[in-house]
Parts: structure tokens; sequence; C-alpha cells
């Protein structure tokens, strides 16, 4: 089982330098040091995550007891509290899960994540479960999210309509031990509630019963995902650079930024089932790091998600001939070079006869070397993580690299990567327009703001 990092394209003529990568040595043993300081003084839960058995033992308790009785498993969440879950389902369900009999399922639940209010999505998808045998879970760090409180209002309703007292069996929800509206709700009604460590913020969360529950309920071996993890984590636990993977990616994504201007971040996976874990990639590097420094300046990267070989035939122009303002890094899978036997026919064609003989899992591999080959001849700076397989062991080590990243970037941009200010204006416009009690001022500043001007409009 491995999982490794080669950065050798970054240093291109023009990108990162040997003696800035060796200068570098220093700063990120800075970063790290604070890194350990916030979690040695409680800050940074998201780190104990991979051993903590406490709550590892809370998700499979919960999960043993459920095998069986749900065919459909429902998320109610947003941001962190869904695209973990989705990403778990991609990567280590794939195949469409929701979409096999119930024998190749093994009797296990089909998982659906309901990650927005859009009412069309929301609608069809309780009018086409069976209630009678659907769980729901309501996922929210805070327990106040609009969004997922009005996911779970309607929900609530309508199992209350159709199943009445029994309704509250139908539900479980995973929030803050002690803070926000769904614990006391839970203690009133007797709701079965898991806990999200009071220090682990949202997108930090997935290895918490935020992804390991959801996860747990389809028969994803859970414990595996955390010893990836905690394998990862003590590999992490070096203050050398050249040691630490998740130090690498972040100071060599910083350094191609901060000094050589690229400041767009592309993960692009060669696998279908890490399709969705790009999007939760997404929302960490963007949400964590763009920022306002100490001093007034406007910081962070901008990812970008893609998918492999099918963005060969779309975004690579734009990576290889577009603005020089980007990395890529490539998300390979090794030993799949056997997988899909290409059968050697029309050996009269030319177009097609080359590609008999070889296999599909050798042609995705290949393409993505010679994606990565053709950038770095143009210059264009990439480098390549690789897992020996998409499984539990190897997700877990890979989430915890990308959230290590993450913490130490924060460090190295100057920035809190923990909080997320930028977003709290558009909440309290929402809430003034929604009518909540104490948000009259906020309404009345939207108001105030430019009114949309009929002669700008086509
Ligand atoms: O990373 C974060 O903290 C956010 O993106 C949250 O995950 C998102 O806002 C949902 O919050 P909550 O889990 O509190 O409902």
């Amino acid at each position: 089982m491995a999982l490794s990092l080669d950065f050798t394209n970054m240093f291109l003529p023009g990108v990162v330098t040997d003696a800035e990568w060796s200068e570098s040595a220093g700063r990120f043993r800075g970063a790290h040091a604070a890194v350990m300081g916030k979690h040695a003084r409680g800050e940074l839960g998201f780190i104990d995550l991979p051993e903590d058995q406490a709550l590892l033992a809370q998700t499979t308790r919960y999960a043993e007891q459920a095998r069986g009785r749900w065919s459909d498993v429902v998320v109610l969440g947003i941001g962190g509290s869904a695209l973990g879950p989705i990403a778990l389902r991609t990567a280590l369900r794939p195949f469409g899960w929701n979409g096999l009999p119930d024998e190749a399922r093994g009797g296990l639940p089909r998982l659906h994540v309901l990650d927005n209010v859009d009412p069309d999505t929301i609608t069809a998808t309780l009018a086409a479960l069976p209630l009678e045998r659907t769980l729901f879970l309501v996922i929210s760090k805070s327990g106040g999210t609009a969004e997922t409180m009005a996911q779970y209002l309607l929900v609530r309703g309508t199992l209350d309509a159709r199943l009445g007292a029994r309704a509250t069996e139908h539900l479980v929800f995973v929030t803050d031990p002690a803070k926000g509206s769904l614990r006391p709700i839970a203690q009133r009604e007797g709701i079965a509630a898991l806990d999200i460590p009071a220090t682990v913020g949202g997108r930090f969360s997935v290895l918490s019963p935020v992804g390991l529950l959801p996860a747990a309920l389809i028969g994803i071996d859970v414990t595996a995902m955390l010893a990836g993890a905690a394998d990862m984590r003590r590999r992490c636990d070096s203050n050398e650079l050249a040691a630490n993977p998740a130090g690498a990616f972040a100071v060599l994504q910083w350094l191609a930024h901060a000094r050589h201007g690229r400041s767009v971040h592309v993960l692009m996976p060669y696998a279908d089932p890490l399709r969705d874990f790009a999007a939760w990639f997404v929302q960490l590097w963007a949400e964590s790091l763009g920022k306002i420094q100490p001093d007034g300046t406007s910081v962070g990267p901008t990812p970008v998600p893609a998918l492999g070989a099918t963005d060969q035939h779309s975004q690579v122009q734009l990576f290889m001939e577009g603005p020089a303002d980007k990395t890529v890094t490539f998300v390979a899978v090794a030993g799949r070079e056997r997988r899909g036997p290409i059968p050697a026919l029309h050996a009269d064609v030319p177009d097609l006869a080359y590609l008999g003989g070889h296999t599909l899992g050798e042609l995705l591999d290949i393409e993505r070397r010679a994606t990565a080959g053709a950038l770095a001849a143009r210059g264009r700076p990439n480098m390549t993580l690789t897992l020996d397989a998409v499984d539990p062991w190897h997700v877990g080590g890979l989430i915890q690299l990308l959230e290590l990243a993450t913490a130490y970037a924060g460090e190295l941009y100057g920035v809190n990567a923990f909080d997320q200010p930028g977003v709290e204006l558009g909440k309290r416009f929402t809430y003034g327009m929604m009518g909540r009690p104490g948000f009259d001022e906020a309404r009345a500043e939207f108001e105030r703001l430019p009114q949309s001007d009929p002669k700008r409009r086509v």
C-alpha cells in the first residue's frame, strides 16, 4: 500500500528552483510548528480524527444496528457536510451504486445526498423514496445552517404527516456535541445523534461521523479509511519538507503561486471514482485559503476540478496554451495496466488497429503521462499523486494529506485556514430577507445596495 507525490515537473525553467525549494525548508518548519502548536492547544481536532476510536465506535455501533432496516439513506447537508459523503460514495461505491439491484448492493441501502435547496430536486427525491424504509441523516456542525434546517423542516413535515410518532426513528443528527439547534431537539425527542467534535470544522470533518456514518451505512470499510489517514498523519509528523507529503504539496503550490504567479491550482484525477473527490478538494482549498491577510491584502489560490482523460478534450487546451497561471496536480491509480483489454479488430484501419492488444487501463495511464509530459514541455508545472488503489485505506490517506496541506498552506499564505468570514455578509442578507429576528439592519443594508437598473438589462 503506498501513496506518493512526484513533484519533478514543478522544477521547470521559470518555475520553482532548487534554491527556492532549499530555502523553503526553514519556512516549512515554521509552518509545521505553527500547525502543531494550534493542535497542541486543542484547536485542530481534524488531526486527531484518524485515531479517535470512540468516534469510530459511535459510528460503527449505529451502522450495525441499522443494518438491514433501510433501503435508502438520505444526507441533508451542505458544504463540508455534503461534499465529503458525496466524494466517499463516488470513490468507494463507484459504478452507479444507487442504480444497482438490491442483490448487487448486498442488501445495503442506496445513498442520496441533498446538498442544495432546489425545490424541484428535493420534491422529486422525496416523492420517489419509500419513506417507510428511508433514514435521513441531518448533518450540520453548527446545527443552524439555513439550507440544512430548511431541508430538515421539509423532511420532518413529510415524516410527521406520513409516519406520525414513528417519524423520529427515521432521523439521525450529526452535529456539535453541545452547540446549535439540533442537539436540544435530539435530546427532547429522543432522536439519535452522533458527534462532530467541537474543534473540527465543516470542511475538515469528512473523517468524523459526517463522512464515516453515511460510508459505514453503505458498507464502506471505515476502519481501513481511518488506518490510511493515520498512516499519512504519521508521515506528516516530520518537519523535514522532503519527507512530509502534505508539506511538499503545500510548499510547492505556494511557491508556484507566490513567486511565479501560478494562482490556479487544478486537481485532475485520472480515475472516474475520484471525480467528486476533486470537488471536495475545491471547497477545502478555496474556503480555507481565499482570505484577507492581517495587512488587508486579499490572497488565495483558485482551485479547479478536472478529470482525465475527459478534460483532455476540454480544459487541457487552456492548461497548455492559456495564461501561464496554473499548476496541475494529477492523481494516478497504479496497477490498472491489465484492466479492460482492447480487442485487436479492424487490422486494416490504422486509426483503430494500433489500439488492439493494449488495455483501457494502459491507455488511461499513458494519456496521463503524456499530458504531464506535454505540460512540462511547455513550461507548465505539474505534480502527480499516485495511489496503489482507490480503496478506503488510500482514500483516507489522501484526505489526511490534503487536509494537512491546507493547514500548512494557511500558514504559508499568512491566513486563518479555519474560518470563513467572507460568507457571512451573504448569509446576513438572506436572514434579513427571510425575516429572521435580529436581522432587520442586514435587510435594510441590502435594500440600500444599487437596485437593478432597467437600462442595464436586455
Ligand atoms: O467548511 C465549513 O465550515 C462550511 O463550508 C460548512 O461545512 C458549511 O457552511 C455547512 O455548515 P454546517 O455543517 O455548520 O451546516
